[in-house]
């Protein structure tokens, strides 16, 4: 990942290749947002008409660069658009991301946005931070087709020399490395990526953390009767596992479940997908990376509650040995399901996982899962679904999740589905209604929650991973969606008393 520093110096002598000034959408035409005058002064007071010869509009994301000409420090200076006013937390990460993306290939960035709160400093870091992403462990082709990401970042501000500054830029640096974490497990291509090797990660990422990690194998799993995580796994010639990472804190008033499906690869297993629904289905482990890189991030931040990450994996595969439709598994704990689609095999694993969460008899139970296509009919590919049995947790996720930055919006678990699951050979169907299918896998996961443990069920299968093309600080391909809030999650459960 990229450094980070802070600095009240004037942006105009920041050492640097490009220096970001923000630029605002006024009725009028343009302006130069807070933080860039010393710029402009050094540009004898002619940026802002300079800017608008160029074409900048103001418009949010919008990137205009031009020569310095010796006039500050840095080569090239970079006006990003901020919208109109007021801009907040998001807008500053969007467009911190946004100019970072856009100067990849010069290895040192100044950012003098619109910064006066130790809050926007955090915020235009954790941007800045974000869009300095690159996937670059499969590549050979020459620099000039990719250019290499920004090494250094330096962000302006009042605010730079207090101690608020440096802690919040500080867990903006803990939160980035997390997202780039999932990024990374999420992008890895799936030969790579097998559950065995998803649990050497976790063993990796938590090595010299407080964190204490399990993993049970194949027959680990097979003598805890784990039927769901088994049965996904039985087709593929890459044995799952289950990890459980455990963050303690001596202070801790209450306690979080966390749960991120796991599938390294979904192919739909005998329920066949057609090609082109496979060619993400790399990303299928998305809510297990976000529940490691969560647990990474937490421990480092280190709030007063107790935290367990539970990441159920295995590979969805077709085979001679595969799980077939109508087949009748039992989950951990007792309940049969008959499966009568196997591409619906996140709710497979997830049940095993959130019935043994259960056991420890966390206060919150919280899912983040890839589960369904039609998660993306209903809310597009960037906003996330929250579904609860408990109407408090879901608004605070909401909540939550809007501070963050992350899209994400509450849906319903209507009653009435639930008859669509009935079987008649076992005591639920992993398959239901069409209509509503991302609710009807949230009731699914329902019936594993144990009684009177308030549970929530992230579906982040569309915003897990970009297919389009890269925006604000969101790459292409594997985003690290639900990270940041998880983590806010862990630190607002450790604001509350029981
Ligand atoms: N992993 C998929 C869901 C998914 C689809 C994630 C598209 C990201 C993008 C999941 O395992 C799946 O296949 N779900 C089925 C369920 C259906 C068979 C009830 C689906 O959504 O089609
Ligand atoms: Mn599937
Ligand atoms: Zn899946």
């Amino acid at each position: 990942m990229a450094t980070i520093d802070l600095t009240s110096a004037s942006p105009a002598r920041a050492k640097g290749d490009v220096v970001v000034v923000g630029v605002l959408q006024t009725p009028r035409g343009i302006r130069l947002a807070d933080g860039a005058g010393p710029v402009d002064e050094a540009y004898g007071g002619r940026l802002r008409a300079t800017l608008k010869t160029l074409g900048a509009t103001g418009t949010p994301g919008q990137v205009v660069k031009l020569p310095s000409a010796g006039s500050v420090a840095a080569g090239v200076i970079l006006g990003v658009g901020l919208g109109r006013g007021p801009v907040d937390a998001e807008r500053l990460r969007r467009a911190a991301g946004e100019a970072v993306r856009a100067s990849a290939g010069s290895p040192t960035v100044v950012l003098a946005l619109p910064a006066a709160t130790s809050e926007e400093l955090a915020a235009v870091a954790e941007g800045a931070l974000l869009g300095s992403y690159a996937f670059l462990g499969y590549r050979n082709s020459s620099a000039a087709n990719h250019p290499k990401p920004v090494r250094t970042l330096t962000v302006v501000g009042g605010a730079a020399r207090t101690k608020a500054a440096r802690q919040a830029v500080s867990r903006a640096r803990v939160v980035a490395r997390s997202v780039h974490l999932a990024r990374d497990l999420v992008n890895t291509p799936p030969a790579d990526m097998y559950p065995a090797q998803f649990a050497e990660a976790a063993t990796k990422a938590c090595r010299g953390l407080a964190l204490e990690v399990d993993i049970l194998d194949e027959r680990a799993l097979r003598r805890g009767r784990f039927g769901g995580i088994l049965g996904v796994g039985q087709g593929s010639a890459h044995p799952p596992r289950l990890v459980r990472i455990a963050y303690r804190h001596p202070r801790a008033q209450r306690h979080l479940a966390l749960v991120g499906k796991g599938i390294t690869f979904d192919s739909g297993g005998l329920s066949l997908k057609p090609p082109k629904a496979m060619e993400w289905m790399k990303a299928d482990m998305g809510g297990a990376a976000a529940v490691l890189a969560a647990m990474a991030a937490i421990v480092r931040l280190k709030p007063p509650v107790n935290v367990t990450g539970w990441m159920p994996l295995a590979e969805n595969m077709p085979s001679g040995t595969a799980q077939r439709p109508s087949d009748v598994i039992t989950a951990y704990g007792g309940k049969t399901i008959e499966v009568l689609n196997t591409d619906a095999e996140g709710r497979l694993v997830l049940a095993d996982a959130i019935v043994r969460a259960g056991e420890e008899d966390p206060d919150v139970i919280v899912d983040a899962a890839t589960l369904t296509g039609a998660q993306l009919v209903a809310l597009g590919s960037r906003t996330s679904g929250i579904m609860a049995n408990d109407d408090a947790l879901r608004s605070r996720i909401h909540e939550l999740a809007g501070s963050v930055g992350e899209q994400m919006w509450p849906m319903p678990l209507p009653p009435e589905l639930r008859a669509s699951m009935d079987s008649s050979v076992a005591d639920i169907a992993n398959l239901g209604d069409r209509y509503g299918g991302m609710l009807v896998a949230g009731l699914f996961l329902a019936e594993f929650v144990p009684d009177g443990t308030a549970w929530a069920h992230l579906d982040i299968a569309g915003p897990a991973f970009n297919e389009g093309e890269p925006f604000g600080y969101t790459p292409k391909g594997g985003t690290g969606a639900a990270v940041r809030t998880l983590v806010a999650l862990a630190e607002d459960q450790a604001s509350r008393s029981r």
